[in-house]
């Protein structure tokens, strides 16, 4: 059994997403684990010569030159590492209402159709079933009440992106109010990374050494 976890928080010590995925680590019994700092191993974006790359081979099936397999090398890489996991943790702030951009270039990076996803008589279909996925974020604001609940596109992107490539069990927690006060930001903290626990608790409860 495979854990891969993925993080975007470049505070580092200071991270409040950090702490839950400090949480989430120190729970996880007989699994080998994988982490992915996406600020320090960044997704590329797609450009001219990858999204050409992608398209020629994913949608087209054309063989690609040897620059061409070059220039998505990294997307590739990243991919096979998510289909290697049989669970995956994606921690994260809240930037501006969305994902950090990295965050969203990873996502672009490993949503790769024919490889987590395709396309079967007409509709969709994910191609990670069995797996699960967590979806971890910090966010300053509250998005509990109108209008900011219809403002929060950080957590239900996450979750939206791992539903499509067919996780069965897909999760979420929103850390909010982390720039509340201290009282404010230590309650919700604690009360989120309890919940980090218990799922973590629980989706190892019954693994067995390899
Ligand atoms: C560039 C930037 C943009 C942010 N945008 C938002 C936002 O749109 N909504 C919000 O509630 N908090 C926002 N925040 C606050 C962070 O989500 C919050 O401070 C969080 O705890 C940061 O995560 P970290 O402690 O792991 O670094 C923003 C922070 C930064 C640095």
């Amino acid at each position: 059994m495979k854990t891969l976890l993925v993080h975007y928080t470049p505070r580092n010590e200071m991270s409040n997403t950090k702490r839950m995925v400090d949480a989430f680590r120190s729970q996880i019994k007989n699994s080998e684990v994988e982490e992915l700092n996406l600020s320090r191993d960044n997704p590329d974006f797609f450009l001219e010569d990858n999204l050409a790359a992608y398209i020629q081979r994913n949608y087209l099936g054309k063989d690609l030159t040897q620059d061409q397999k070059k220039s998505i090398a990294k997307m590739d890489r990243m991919t096979e590492q998510i289909r290697s996991a049989d669970v995956v943790v994606v921690a994260y702030p809240m930037y501006n209402f969305s994902m950090p951009a990295l965050v969203k270039a990873w996502f672009d990076s490993v949503m790769l159709k024919g490889k987590t996803w395709d396309t079967k008589d007409g509709t969709y279909v994910g191609l990670m079933q069995g797996k699960k996925a967590l979806v971890l974020v910090a966010s300053g604001g509250f998005y509990g009440k109108e209008p900011m609940t219809s403002r929060e596109h950080a957590l239900s992107l996450g979750k939206i992106e791992f539903q499509f490539m067919g996780y069965s069990d897909v999760r979420g927690i929103l850390a909010e109010g982390m720039g509340a006060g201290e009282e404010h930001k230590m309650s919700s903290l604690e009360k989120s990374i309890n919940q980090v626990q218990k799922i973590a608790q629980e989706w190892y409860a019954n693994t067995k050494p390899a």
